[in-house]
């Protein structure tokens, strides 16, 4: 191995940057020529490489974002596609490839595995939706920009003693949603994993009135369907006044938490270790605090589900 490329693809994450320094300094230290690719699977197809130094990923630990840039290709999608990426490649030079992403990211990344490319998943998506690890880059950021903003909605709806429906993304898990809303204290927490049914959100509403519970924070995954029309149910079945957040893109961005970092910085070095070792079709992740590799084919197969204990102590913590 003398030459690797390093690409960002899919929906961005804080963090990725850490991750994109991780593999061309660790790869730097083994002696190794990084190229950086830009615009993900995109970028690769159209030839869009410029070779990384030491300096090209510096004052960048701390940024949301990718230097790199990132797309969802179609195109790569096709087998064409990924013919005239396999050309780029060997035009290239390139012995390796660390592709930085999620779900989407790693079927490429596979296809590109099987033609004979020895490639490596480093998972980073907001989403936690990727099995064989604990946790994706940039999830944690994502939920502790989703608790700031559950923290800010309390305030103002204890003021006016209304409910705030907080949507966080998640187009297909509840993880962001989950553990916002467990850290967060919200009182309901409505997930694409778990069915839920909004007269018995209503009735908790009531319960605590009676209390004396001046505010309810309502955590919906976007996967869920609209916080709107949520909304609007939960006001005609229990005549509250509500107001709805969609947090939306804030999500993506921001400085990376320091678990984020690490986290890119572990599983970004290893990915160049494993490369180095003559593996591919490989991901790396981080399970039981220690950093693991997956056949990127199983990783594909398998399915992440939420933690139903958190789900129902986050409910037992908000009664
Ligand atoms: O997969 C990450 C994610 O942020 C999802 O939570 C969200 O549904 C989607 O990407 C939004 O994607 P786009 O970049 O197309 O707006």
């Amino acid at each position: 191995v003398r030459r690797i490329g390093v690409l960002t693809s899919g929906g961005d994450a804080p963090g990725m940057n850490a991750a994109i320094r991780a593999v061309v300094r660790k790869a730097i230290y083994h002696g190794l020529e990084v190229i950086g690719i830009r615009r993900g699977y995109a970028g690769l197809i159209q030839g869009e490489f410029r070779e990384m130094h030491v300096g090209s990923v510096a004052d960048i630990i701390h940024r949301g974002g990718t230097i790199l840039l990132t797309a969802r290709s179609e195109r790569f999608k096709t087998e064409e596609g990924r013919k005239e990426a396999l050309q780029k490649i060997q035009e290239a030079g390139l012995d390796g490839l660390v592709v930085i992403g999620g779900d989407g990211s790693f079927r490429g990344a596979a296809h590109l595995a099987r033609l004979g490319v020895p490639t490596i998943g480093v998972p980073a998506t907001i989403d936690n939706d990727i099995p064989c690890t604990d946790y994706t880059i940039g999830f944690d950021t994502a939920v502790n920009t989703a608790v700031d903003a559950i923290n800010k909605a309390r305030d103002t709806a204890t003021s006016h003693e209304r409910i705030i429906i907080v949507e966080v993304m998640g187009r297909q898990s509840g993880f962001i949603a989950l553990n916002a809303g467990l850290a967060g204290g919200a009182e309901s927490i409505l997930i694409p994993e778990i069915d839920y049914d909004l007269d018995m959100v209503v009735e908790k509403i009531e319960r605590g009135r009676k209390r004396g519970k001046l505010h309810s924070i309502i955590v919906v995954a976007e996967g869920v369907g609209s916080a709107i029309d949520i909304s609007k149910e939960i006001e005609k079945k229990g005549g509250f006044e509500t107001r709805v957040i969609i947090l939306g893109h804030i999500q993506r961005g921001g400085t990376p938490t320091a678990f984020d970092r690490m986290l890119a910085s572990y599983t970004g070095a290893r990915a160049v270790e494993l490369l180095l070792e003559g593996k591919s079709g490989q991901m790396v992740g981080f399970e039981n605090n220690r950093v693991v590799n997956y056949p990127l084919e199983e990783v594909l197969q398998r399915t992440k589900t939420v933690d139903r204990e958190a789900y129902e102590l986050a409910g037992v913590l908000s009664i």
